[in-house]
């Protein structure tokens, strides 16, 4: 793999000196937003797109973008490879702005920028052999050296046998892994992913997002990913940002932000993989004690602090008297044990204070729902 290095050495020295002592890995930062606006000219004047972003994306890391319809991801991603030109503030790659590139500067960029949609561009009159060639050919490659790419990368992304098909030819899934070749030809350091599993079926996407990881492991590519989908971003992100408005309302570690989402959004986003309490139970719950034998349930947050699994006949004992166990699931998201427990504990000796505090234990947030009969 070619390494791509955009930086010039009269620009290697950080503009926010300040920020960068402060904060070092800002300077190891693969992308780099700070303060990044744009407005569009909409028919019903200006429409503020993104506003004051700063965000910084390692080398080498899968980062996810998410938010509601309308929220900004796809104007974001788009100032990386300058397909959109911020209204304000500064893109850096490599600390590099690029918001100063002439044209030729540009061209070179987004050969080094690969990028990937929903309904694959690709060219219908086209072979996939000729789709992925196109771009090398449009930059000059000479012939063999062409050949020898597009077979590593149609080998790479599993199509050899398909190089004389033509889209209208292919499934879903299949022409995607063109997409991801022709977006490989001239060796990125960066990969970006606007929505490139929407329009596929739960199998297919999940074999385009191991060849997405498998790329990102062999290659090292940096890889930028707007999804809806929530299990994309549990399944290969290692940090996530969510958007609304265009501004940025959360970002972290996919185990932190999906197994503890601070901001509403966040948490409407992600309500699909959260488990709610079942409606039977819903309607049963009562604020106070009915009699001496009503059961206190509880909710057990699992947000992976905690790197086990809960050990819950130990968990069970602790809280004393008859703990049964309503509804509980853990997974596991980057090697972290995150998940909900919901108990009605009946018949123990302890306080409701004392059973919280325990229960505390084995969780990282304990919530105290009410009562059964
Ligand atoms: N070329 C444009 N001209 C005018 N307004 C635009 C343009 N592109 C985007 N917008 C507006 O900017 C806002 C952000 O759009 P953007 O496409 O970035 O959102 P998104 O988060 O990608 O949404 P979606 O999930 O629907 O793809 C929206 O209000 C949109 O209508
Ligand atoms: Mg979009």
């Amino acid at each position: 793999m070619s390494v791509v290095n955009l930086q010039r050495p009269s620009e290697a020295t950080p503009r926010s000196a300040e920020q960068t002592e402060l904060h070092p890995e800002l300077n190891r930062a693969h992308v780099r937003f700070i303060g990044v606006g744009k407005t569009y000219d909409g028919q019903q004047g200006p429409v503020n797109a993104l506003q004051g972003i700063d965000l910084a994306i390692q080398r080498g890391e899968v980062f996810g973008i998410i938010g509601r319809s309308g929220a900004g991801k796809s104007s974001l991603i788009r100032t990386i490879n300058r397909l959109e030109q911020p209204s304000a503030g500064r893109v850096l790659i490599d600390q590099v702005d690029i918001g100063e590139f002439d044209e030729n500067r540009l061209v070179e960029l987004r050969r080094r920028i690969g990028m990937i949609f929903q309904h694959f561009n690709l060219m219908s009159a086209k072979t996939v052999w000729q789709n992925v060639e196109l771009p090398l050919k449009v930059a000059g490659v000479p012939k063999l050296q062409r050949e020898q790419k597009v077979r590593e990368l149609l080998e790479l992304v599993g199509l050899r046998d398909k190089h004389k098909a033509y889209p209208a030819q292919l499934s879903g899934g299949q022409k995607q892994r063109v997409g991801i070749a022709r977006a490989l030809v001239h060796d990125p350091a960066i990969l970006l992913c606007d929505e490139a599993t929407s329009a596929l079926d739960p199998e297919t996407t999940q074999s385009i997002l191991g060849l997405l990881r498998e790329i990102n492991q062999r290659l090292g590519l940096t890889i930028v990913l707007i999804t809806h989908e929530m299990a994309v971003i549990r399944e290969i992100c290692d940090r996530v940002v969510v958007l609304e408005h265009g501004r940025v309302v959360e970002q972290g570690p996919v185990w932190q932000v999906f197994g503890e989402p601070r901001h509403e959004v966040s948490r409407t986003l992600l309500a699909p993989l959260q488990h709610a309490l079942p409606a039977e139970l819903q309607e049963r719950l009562q604020a106070w004690p009915e009699s001496s034998d009503s059961a206190l349930v509880l909710r057990l947050q699992l947000t992976g602090g905690v790197a086990e699994e809960p050990d819950l006949a130990a968990l069970f004992s602790a809280l004393g008297g008859r703990v049964r166990l309503l509804q509980g699931a853990v997974e596991r998201i980057q090697g972290h044990a995150l998940g909900q427990l919901l108990l009605a504990v009946s018949g123990s000796s302890l306080g409701v204070e004392e059973l919280r505090l325990r229960a505390g234990r084995w969780a990282q947030r304990v919530e105290v729902l009410g009562y059964v009969a």
